[in-house]
């Protein structure tokens, strides 16, 4: 039996979270595995009930489980709060950092059937398969930041540390991962200018040895992100760090066509934690308008990363495929000729298909 906590969070997140326990209860009926379900405030949702978007027993849950199921968390309607009740700063980053996933995967793929969605030519993005591995809880995010007064205005200071440990274990992730894909690891830097890119570099030379069945190769990121968009199908595993794996995932995303399709697994500590990498779109919530194949993926991750059920991972994504290749489509991937579903009835035919293969 397996304790997964769900947290929906605001926008979109409650949707799309729906569908993905749907898909984790006929994960349940089809495998013959338990899963115990409870469900806890975060973000928007928590500051308006409690006062805090990351409540003390959201906390206690997170840290009691086997895994984390987030929707997505923030929204106009909380951006004006003092940054450290806001719904990214106050909850998402402090519980990235309680939970110590310091390893956030993301997977972005062009389905066959979707390879029209993006904004490339096919022949630029077709079979595209890329992992980025974003260290997630280090770098500018979370160094000290200060901000103080000075004639004129004002002066910032954001401090950027790493540590040797925190690049190496973050990096053994990506070697492995390497090892079980095609082999390929890019890690992605800017060390003709920055002091912490040049430890990465040198600490990620220095483990290549212990991997040497991997190709290890190292770009910088602004090469990379033009690299992205000329010829993505160079890369396999991309790893990097925190602020430009923010930057270079939600760029691999859009290769895709939509970030409405990308999970993401952030792991390293005992809990893992399970997101879609889009954000709680607040302008299309409760419309029955969001995609819930990323959190159907997400959910995919769990299985696959947390309890190791591969069987019912590939049932899960194999759902995903048949349903997009029998031409069902929520409004973001929308094409001319296909059939147009809601969230939960995109949910439905996920279910469907994950139960009768
Ligand atoms: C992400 C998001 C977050 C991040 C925001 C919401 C704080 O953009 O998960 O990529 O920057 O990490
Ligand atoms: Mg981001």
């Amino acid at each position: 039996m397996y304790t997964i906590t769900l947290l929906p969070g605001d926008g979109i997140g409650p949707e799309v979270v729906a569908e993905a326990v749907k898909v984790l209860i006929s994960v349940s009926n089809r495998f013959g595995v338990k899963f115990t379900m409870n469900e806890h405030l975060i973000g928007g949702a928590a500051y308006d009930a409690t006062g805090h978007p990351l409540p003390q027993e959201t906390k206690d849950a997170c840290l009691q489980c086997d895994a984390v199921l987030l929707g997505a968390v923030g929204g106009p309607k909380w951006d004006n709060l003092p940054v450290e009740l806001r719904p990214e700063r106050g909850a998402l980053l402090p519980l990235r950092k309680l939970l110590e996933v310091y390893a956030n995967l993301r997977p972005a793929v062009v389905f066959k059937a979707l390879t029209a969605a993006s904004t490339l030519k096919p022949e630029v993005v077709s079979g595209l398969d890329v992992m980025v591995v974003r260290e997630l809880t280090g770098g500018l995010y979370f160094g000290d930041k200060k901000r103080e007064e000075i004639p004129g205005g004002y002066r910032v200071v954001e401090t950027l540390v790493y540590t040797t440990e925190e690049i190496e274990r973050v990096s053994r992730r990506a070697f492995e991962l390497a090892r079980q894909r095609s082999k390929k690891l890019t890690s992605v830097d800017k060390a003709n200018v920055l002091e912490s890119s040049r430890l990465w570099r040198e600490v990620v030379t220095s483990l290549a040895a212990e991997y040497p069945d991997v190709e290890l190769s190292h770009m910088l990121v602004d090469n990379c992100a033009m690299q992205l968009v000329r010829n993505p199908l160079q890369f396999d595993v991309l790893l990097t760090e925190n602020l430009f794996g923010d930057i270079l995932s939600d760029q691999a995303a859009q290769l895709t066509g939509s970030i409405g399709m990308l999970p993401s697994a952030s792991l390293g500590g005992g809990v893992g934690l399970y997101e879609p990498s889009h954000g709680s779109a607040p302008d299309i919530a409760g419309q029955g308008k969001a995609n819930p194949i990323a959190t159907i993926m997400s959910v995919a991750m769990m299985l696959r990363y947390t309890f190791g059920l591969a069987e019912a991972a590939v049932a899960v994504e194999a759902a995903v495929v048949r349903a997009l290749e029998e031409g069902y489509r929520t409004p973001d991937i929308m094409e001319e000729g296909k059939k147009l579903l809601s969230t939960r009835e995109m949910g439905d035919i996920i279910v469907r298909y994950t139960e009768n293969h």
